[in-house]
């Protein structure tokens, strides 16, 4: 499908003065309201800061909904063979997984905890993916205990382990192989090249599947994620023969890597096209499952925080520090991942400025090169494109309290996840 009307796919979030270069990066349906401010799915940004404080997470429910309806129609327009199946890692939130559940995907967990999540936001057993390269002794037992549908299994150990926990019982398994293809992406969020700690090396997946048969696993399929952030979609064709050339079964899980747009010259592309990309290798008795995460929420969310202080440095720059940082958003600091940031009631680029954080880091940088409208103590600071591993990867440095969630929907907030207080860091004590 040609990229415009692969856009169509989506309805547009520039309709309402959202300066029309980053009007994707923000959620669907975003727009600049009378008063000049940033609404998200109907709410005035500035108004949600004042009831809900900052650093706050804020998600434009309609949005993720949107989105898992549209790529369920992507791969569902082209066969019935196909499961859509949300990478709960990339948003672990219960309200969020029940939205999906609700949608008709299927979700991957990567641990205990995960799957926890997974069951209370109300994904049927059999529809859940247990993934993880070094899963425990105990999260097996949960998974087993849970009747999860699908075990990924991940290295002769695993097999070994399954072979005892189950004893008689049998287990519908994926083996996750490594396919030896590497995309185009980040170093960090590239999983499929030979030299990692994911999956079963090409050389040893014949033992593997050996090894499942008599352990007495149901071996149901392969599983091989390449990367997030995959622009370049031939790979998907080069990763379905791959894995095809190994064996004849019924699934093929092909993974996430749906990109999405986390700044303004970024144009991913559509979900037809992965849809496409990843159906154009696959037989047609096949069944195959993709696995999104970050393409399903990641553009769906934003952080709110609050400017604190504006220190101009002479001849060097102007520091914008906010009361987040690296404890609400660590993937700047982790991998370099860049983002864009406004002033949710003045957009406008007269100011160069880092925008930083407040913990006691020198590398505690939201966006090192921004540029934002006269910025002052007081500001909203709105970053967009947060909805995925931001939340998911919170964490309490400097003993912060970490954000809430809040879902925007047709004018109304709801928290669906509260800050933490101050109580909560010191509950684990003993
Ligand atoms: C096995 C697996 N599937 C799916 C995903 C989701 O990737 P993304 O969020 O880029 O779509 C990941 C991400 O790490 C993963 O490890």
């Amino acid at each position: 499908m040609p990229r415009e009307d692969a856009d169509q796919a989506l309805p547009e979030a520039r309709e309402a003065g959202l300066p029309g270069a980053v009007a994707h990066v923000y959620p669907l349906g975003s727009r600049i309201n009378a008063a000049g401010h940033l609404e998200i799915g109907g709410c005035d940004t500035i108004e949600l800061a004042r009831e809900f404080g900052t650093p706050a997470y804020v998600y434009a429910e309609d949005d993720m909904r949107e989105r898992a309806r549209v790529v369920t129609q992507a791969f569902a327009r082209r066969t019935e063979r196909f499961g859509v199946v949300y990478a709960s890692k990339a948003f672990p939130c219960t309200a969020a997984l029940r939205l999906f559940a609700e949608a008709g995907l299927d979700c991957d967990v990567a641990s205990g905890g995960e799957l926890h999540m997974a069951l209370a936001g109300g994904f049927g057993a059999d529809r859940i993916y247990m993934h993880g390269n070094n899963k425990s002794d105990r999260e097996l037992e949960e998974a087993l205990a849970a009747a999860v549908g699908h075990i990924v299994v991940d290295s002769f150990d695993e097999i070994d382990r399954l072979e005892r926990l189950t004893g008689d019982a049998s287990q519908r398994v994926l083996l996750r192989v490594t396919p030896g293809i590497e995309p185009e992406t980040h170093a960090s969020i590239r999983t499929g090249q030979a030299d990692s700690k994911f999956g079963i090396p090409m050389a040893h997946v014949g033992q593997a599947i050996e090894r499942c048969s008599q352990a007495g696993l149901e071996l149901r399929g392969l599983h091989a994620h390449i990367g997030s952030q995959v622009y370049a979609l031939d790979v998907y064709e080069a990763l379905a023969d791959v894995l095809l050339q190994i064996g004849d079964l019924p699934l093929l899980n092909l993974g996430g890597g749906f990109g999405i747009a986390y700044t303004r010259d970024e144009r991913p592309p559509s979900a037809d096209e992965y849809a496409e990309a990843m159906l154009r290798g696959a037989p047609r008795d096949v069944t195959v499952l993709c696995e999104p995460g970050r393409s399903l929420v990641g553009n769906a969310g934003v952080s709110l925080y609050t400017v604190g202080t504006v220190k101009e440095i002479p001849g060097v720059r102007t520091y914008v520090s906010v009361d987040g940082g690296m404890s609400d958003n660590i993937r700047p600091m982790l991998y370099g991942a860049v983002y864009e940031a406004d002033l949710a009631a003045r957009f406008g680029d007269s100011t160069p400025c880092r925008i930083a954080g407040m913990h006691c880091e020198s590398g505690d940088v939201l966006v090192p090169e921004a540029a934002l409208e006269d910025p002052r103590p007081g500001d909203i600071l709105v970053i967009p494109a947060t909805g995925a591993y931001g939340h998911a990867m919170a964490n309490n440095y400097n003993a912060v309290r970490r954000p809430p969630v809040i879902f925007c929907r047709e004018g109304d907030a709801r928290v669906v996840v509260r800050r933490e207080t101050y109580d909560d860091l010191t509950l684990r004590d003993r």
